[in-house]
């Protein structure tokens, strides 16, 4: 049997993120510095009250540790270099970028141990040639290209911890599994949305009804191991919890983020702009809505141009819409809460594990498409689950394929200098032309044998135009962004062009929503096996 390794793709990627430490880095990368900052110089107490900086310590007690054991591998030129100065605004050089991009490239090798040891679990040659493709394509992800190696993160370890959490749920050690998420949620609490899919599994896995069952000896391990997890984490914080719970969970941001991340909120705010224009210029319409929603839109209009305005960036505060209904907080936590409970019902049904991967999938749908405050890079949240899936049948390629090609293609406005374009534009193209042929190669034709239906053709026919349809989008863009340089009128486009982006790949996200929802509820033998594929 064939080795599998991705020993190679790993020195094979490694020189073009070397290429990329010297390139563009975000905010984000301060963010960093920044707490390994607070993590060396103060005492545990201060770590989530100090606010020096902007970029205050955020994440859960794991990350904070993380960055701790960072800072003591801190070498005396970068610490000279102002890498470990608590000040408002970092103020560092080459030896702290090299330094912390390092950090990211080697904290990412635990993805790759991880999705090595999901490649290992696999019992055939053609699960385990299927998992070296899943795991290719996940390694290699222009997401985490982009998000990591030139906007700055870590994602790559974070997403590794998942990968263990999956890597052991597939080869049923429930126990390990389990720590696994508890250990993943101390470090990022994004993956909270994840978590009612993996609590359902587990205590089904505890619990059963044909034939009844009732496994306490598990579900003691599974509870006491996830509470310790938790010990671990947040007992030295015990006399700082309110303070660290409201650095974790600040409720005062906006609806959407600083552009719009692809979701049903985009498409929101769109109506609401396409509304506005129509009651401006169209008589009729303007008549009708005075009359259903009473005269005050015009006063919204007037007043309310500055926050409508505001909106459009979402940096802080509520967002106006001017003709539709405002949406609050509990209005996105309760739809986001009704999507998971729905998903989670047939999994608590019938808990195998590719039942887990497909709600933890749908989880991480909801949270994305209706979640408060989302925020692009969030597409991942919803792309890691799904691959591990996607090569089981080839009707789950097409939401596949429709979910990464918009949600890439989403993430394109969070570096927008000329330098990184092409590497952006270039390794996502072709990452998405190997991917869709060997994912193609790999995965078995549909296991129901009924003839394709003409709404099933015209459907598919919808669906590649679509993808192509994202071709044009880049290229309008990216010549309206080279022409801004030239003509200042064109920087009041902008926002337009976040707009075209944003809604042109929620479209697509929630398509492919709607295609996954159809599989998972409709065709039952996809999720009855727990096998190999
Ligand atoms: C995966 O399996 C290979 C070959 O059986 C072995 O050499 C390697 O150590 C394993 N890796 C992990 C991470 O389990």
């Amino acid at each position: 049997m064939a080795q599998y390794s991705l020993f190679n793709v790993w020195a094979v990627s490694l020189p073009l993120k070397l290429l990329l430490m010297g390139g563009y880095h975000s905010t984000d990368f301060d963010v960093h510095r920044n707490w390994m900052a607070i993590t060396k110089n103060l005492p545990i107490a201060k770590w989530y009250f100090e606010d020096t900086n902007q970029w205050t310590l955020d994440y859960p007690p794991f990350f904070a540790y993380f960055e701790w054991v960072l800072a003591q591998l801190v070498p005396p030129v970068v610490k000279n270099d102002g890498a470990l100065d608590i000040v408002a605004t970092g103020n560092y050089g080459w030896p702290t970028v090299v330094f912390q991009r390092l950090t990211v490239i080697a904290s990412e090798i635990f993805l790759f141990y991880a999705l090595q040891t999901y490649i290992n679990t696999s019992k055939t040659a053609a699960g385990k040639r299927r998992a070296y493709v899943v795991a290719c394509s996940l390694a290699l992800s222009p997401a985490l290209l982009i998000c990591d190696h030139i906007h700055f993160q870590y994602n790559g370890m974070l997403f590794g911890i998942l990968t263990m959490c999956l890597a052991r749920a597939r080869s049923h050690r429930y126990v390990s599994s389990a720590f696994w998420f508890a250990t993943l949620l101390c470090f990022k609490h994004i993956y909270l949305y994840l978590a009612p899919s993996i609590f359902v599994w587990l205590l089904f896995q505890c619990i059963g009804f044909k034939p009844v069952k009732f496994d306490w000896q598990l579900l003691t391990k599974i509870g006491l191991t996830v509470i310790a997890v938790f010990a671990v984490a947040f007992a030295p914080f015990a006399r700082q919890l309110p303070q660290l719970l409201t650095r974790l969970f600040p409720f005062s941001r906006g609806l959407t983020h600083a552009y719009w991340a692809p979701n049903v909120w985009a498409l929101y705010s769109f109506a609401d702009r396409v509304l506005i224009q129509m009651y401006r210029h169209l008589p009729g319409v303007r008549l009708a809505l005075d009359r259903y929603l009473g005269a005050d839109i015009t006063t919204k209009l007037s007043a309310g141009s500055e926050l409508l305005a505001s909106a459009t960036r979402g940096l802080v505060g509520d967002v106006a819409f001017a003709i539709l209904p405002t949406v609050t907080p509990a209005v996105t936590f309760g739809l986001t809460l009704f999507y998971m409970v729905l998903a989670l019902i047939p999994l608590a049904m019938n808990p195998t594990y590719s039942r887990f991967v497909g709600a933890m999938t749908l989880c991480g749908y909801a949270s994305f498409l209706f979640g408060w405050h989302v925020h692009e890079k969030a597409v991942l949240v919803v792309v890691w689950p799904f691959t591990f899936i996607a090569a089981r049948d080839r009707s789950l390629l097409k939401p596949f394929s429709l979910l990464v090609s918009a949600g890439f293609v989403s993430l394109f406005p969070l570096i927008f200098t000329p330098m990184e374009w092409g590497v952006k534009v270039g390794y996502t193209v072709v990452w998405l032309m190997v991917f869709f042929v060997n994912f193609s190669k790999v995965t078995p034709v549909p296991r129901s044998t009924t003839p394709k239906s003409t709404g099933g053709v015209i459907l598919d026919r919808v669906v590649q135009w679509y993808v192509l349809g994202l071709v044009p989008l880049v290229v309008v863009v990216t010549v309206l962004e080279v022409l801004e340089t030239k003509y200042a009128v064109l920087q009041r486009l902008e926002f337009a062009k976040l707009m075209l982006t944003s809604v042109y790949c929620a479209v697509g996200v929630v398509g492919s929503w709607i295609g996954f929802n159809a599989l998972y509820f409709g065709r039952d033998d996809l999720w009855n096996d727990d096998d190999d594929a």
